[in-house]
């Protein structure tokens, strides 16, 4: 088995010289055995305006990846690019449309590798459809492995996305073997600036409870938000977010990433919140991607990115202690992804 640690970042900022185009021929599959490095792959070229960001994958069978990001000129429809060989090279593969033509933003995909609700093998795709005035968590769903779409639920609604106070944001789907759960970032009440809550479904893709805090602080003014969540060893899983909040000295905005290891991220609201404590002193920031990987002796290594430094920071305690700065070649950009393929 092969886990490469793969960090994908806002294409934009790839050198259009390794563009892929479809006139080129691909690049060699990597073989199945031994670990293959390669880097600075294009997956998406965008127009020279355009700022594409937080890109997020999806393993399916077969070495195939899906890929979406989050593209502010899109227009009613989400592109849904894919690989067949495990991120070598990329193509345009599907679309997820938005029946009230909205914005189709923040996508975040998961693969239900099994059967449920008496569907296997669905590919499940989570967004924020956004208008001028309204900000909506909905899920699509696709039987055809990411090539067809259908709006299976609204979730969450909010105001716009320019008021982070009202907006809803940043769905992340995860499922545990018998529900799907989506965390987002929204206020939902008035005794906070922004929380993070989760809504769960059982048994089918529309039935969701009531929304459940995850990660709300005692200070009014806080704003935790972005989650990205893995399941690491020991049965616990990770929950990482930016942790806005107001710095009193310079009366600036932080986004510090911090997080919770929790043994049920659905019931996560009482697990003590840390921060990222850094061997080199550096402090992560802005929207990070989380992942783990069993490499690394018994606890494995869980992997955590953010949007400042081109360092990816690794913990081989669980969680517990301080995380070790990893330099990397892939470059610094807003919401990119670390993930593991096997
Ligand atoms: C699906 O599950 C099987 C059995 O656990 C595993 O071998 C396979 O790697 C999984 N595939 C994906 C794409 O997650
Ligand atoms: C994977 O590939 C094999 C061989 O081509 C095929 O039989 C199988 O249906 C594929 N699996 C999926 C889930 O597409
Ligand atoms: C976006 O979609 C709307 C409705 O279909 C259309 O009126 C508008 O021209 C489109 N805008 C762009 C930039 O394509
Ligand atoms: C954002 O929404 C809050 C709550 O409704 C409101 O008090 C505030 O004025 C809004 N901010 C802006 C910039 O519109
Ligand atoms: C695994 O994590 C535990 C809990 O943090 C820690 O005590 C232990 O030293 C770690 N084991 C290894 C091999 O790093
Ligand atoms: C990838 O691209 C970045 C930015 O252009 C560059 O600094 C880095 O050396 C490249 N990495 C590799 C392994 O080619």
């Amino acid at each position: 088995m092969r886990f490469l640690p793969l960090v994908f970042t806002g294409s934009s900022i790839l050198s259009p010289v390794l563009a892929q185009t479809t006139d080129q021929p691909d690049p060699p599959a990597p073989t199945p055995t031994g670990i293959d490095v390669f880097a600075n792959v294009t997956l998406y070229q965008p127009d020279d305006s355009t700022q594409v960001t937080v890109p997020r994958t999806q393993s399916l069978p077969n070495n195939t990846v899906l890929a979406a990001w989050n593209d502010p000129s899109s227009n009613g429809s989400i592109a849904i690019y894919r690989s067949i060989n495990s991120g070598y090279s990329w193509y345009s593969f599907g679309t997820a449309t938005s029946d009230s033509g909205k914005k189709l933003l923040q996508p975040h995909l998961l693969y239900i590798n099994g059967t449920y609700a008496e569907d296997t093998g669905t590919t499940l795709l989570a967004v924020n459809a956004v208008d001028d005035y309204t900000t909506t968590i909905e899920l699509y769903t696709s039987g055809d492995q990411g090539e067809s779409w259908e709006l299976a639920s609204e979730i969450a609604n909010g105001g716009p996305l320019s008021n982070a106070s009202v907006a809803v944001t940043n769905p992340y789907l995860v499922y545990n073997g018998d529900a799907i759960t989506v965390f987002y970032s929204g206020n939902g009440d008035n005794t906070y600036a922004q929380k993070i809550v989760q809504q769960t479904t059982t048994e089918n893709y529309d039935s969701w409870d009531n929304a459940v805090d995850v990660v709300a602080s005692k200070f009014r003014t806080d704003r935790p938000a972005a989650p990205s969540i893995a399941k690491i060893a020991n049965n616990q899983y990770i929950i990482a977010f930016q942790y806005g909040s107001l710095d009193p000295k310079t009366n600036t905005a932080t986004y510090p990433i911090y997080y919770k290891i929790t043994p049920n991220p659905q019931k996560a609201a009482s697990d003590r919140t840390r921060e990222v404590r850094v061997d080199t002193g550096l402090v992560p920031n802005g929207v990070p991607s989380v992942t783990w990987t069993p490499l690394g002796g018994a606890n494995g290594t869980i992997v955590l990115s953010d949007s400042r430094s081109k360092s990816v920071f690794v913990n081989q305690a669980l969680g517990e202690g301080e995380w070790r700065e990893l330099k990397t070649t892939a470059g610094r950009a807003y919401g990119r992804e670390v993930t593991v393929r096997k």
